[in-house]
């Protein structure tokens, strides 16, 4: 008998017949703004897929990294999901488990998470987070997976399995050098996992030392898909209220990128995914 904890499983986890749209981010260098980004696209995707007809969307957030992931300490969320609970292979991940596994944060994101630990990365075992991975995919309506720059044996299913991969850059040379060599390297193993670029922290109105969306384009080999732009003031207040950017500044800039990326990652038209403007109504007399 292991001394596994086990929280209560819910009896009927709800089945989601067409599978979850699965995004995918990971950064060419580290500090790009993965984590960010993962948490706000959660966010925007709830809002939009409301906005479109979806009753209570469910979004669930996986950390990849096992190590060092930040999600729970950016959304300031204690840890459910443990390394012992990827411990023991596939066999006892079921959706079940994986849903009760999750914790829900006030804005109504799920997220699957391990708290860090020292060489966490090698004490899961790659068979139980795929499995997790596949559960989680039958009971959220989309899942955002922040995955891990260091290569690890689910890194290739997780980026595979993605509808879209976003592959996030600073706009140095280092930056994007280290983008094209990554993306190079992944379609080598898989020809057909694309990745697209982000520009992260990208400044419309460059200077003229700036690196400009072309260089970026002529560097990466193809046009980036989103720029996201820098916005200190609002990702702060973020991190320190421990929530996504959209629940503190829902007016922002990086909010209003962000969810174009969203949009348009899940086949969105542009009237779709604007608010719809409101319709005042007379008062009766
Ligand atoms: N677009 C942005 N503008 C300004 N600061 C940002 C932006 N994106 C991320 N940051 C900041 O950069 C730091 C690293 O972000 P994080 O999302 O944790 O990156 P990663 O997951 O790639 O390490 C954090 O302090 C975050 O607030
Ligand atoms: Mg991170």
């Amino acid at each position: 008998m292991s001394d596994l904890e086990i929280p209560a499983i819910p009896q009927e986890p709800s089945h989601k017949p067409d599978g979850a749209s699965v995004f995918a981010f990971m950064g060419a260098v580290g500090g790009a703004g993965v984590t960010s980004l993962a948490l706000q696209t959660a966010q925007s995707a709830k809002t939009l897929l409301r906005a479109n007809g979806v009753k209570d969307p469910e979004i669930c957030v996986i950390d990849l990294d096992f190590d060092c992931g930040s999600v729970l300490s950016h959304l300031d969320l204690p840890a459910r999901l443990t390394h012992e609970h990827l411990s023991y292979g596939a066999a006892p991940i079921d959706a079940a488990l994986t849903s009760a596994l999750a914790v829900c944060h006030a804005s109504d994101i799920h997220v699957l998470a391990t708290a860090p630990r020292l060489s966490g990365n090698d004490d899961v075992d790659p068979s139980s987070v795929l499995a997790m991975m596949d559960a989680a995919s039958t009971i959220y309506d989309a899942l955002i997976l922040d995955v891990p720059r260091m290569w690890r044996p689910w890194t290739h299913a997780a980026v595979a399995a993605a509808d879209h991969f976003g592959l996030i850059t600073e706009m140095t040379i280092p930056s994007l050098a280290a983008a094209r060599s990554r993306a190079e390297s992944i379609m080598d193993i898989q020809s057909s996992v694309k990745p697209e670029l982000i520009l992260s922290r990208y400044e419309r109105r460059a200077l003229k030392s700036n690196l400009s969306a072309k260089d970026a384009t002529r560097a990466f080999g193809r046009a980036p898909v989103a720029t996201i732009c820098p916005d200190e003031t609002s990702l702060h207040d973020a991190m320190n209220c421990g929530q996504p950017v959209g629940c503190v500044h829902a007016d922002s800039r990086y909010v209003k990128d962000v969810t174009g990326l969203t949009a348009k990652w899940l086949g969105m038209s542009k009237e779709q995914s604007e608010p719809k403007p409101r319709r005042w109504r007379r008062r009766a007399a």
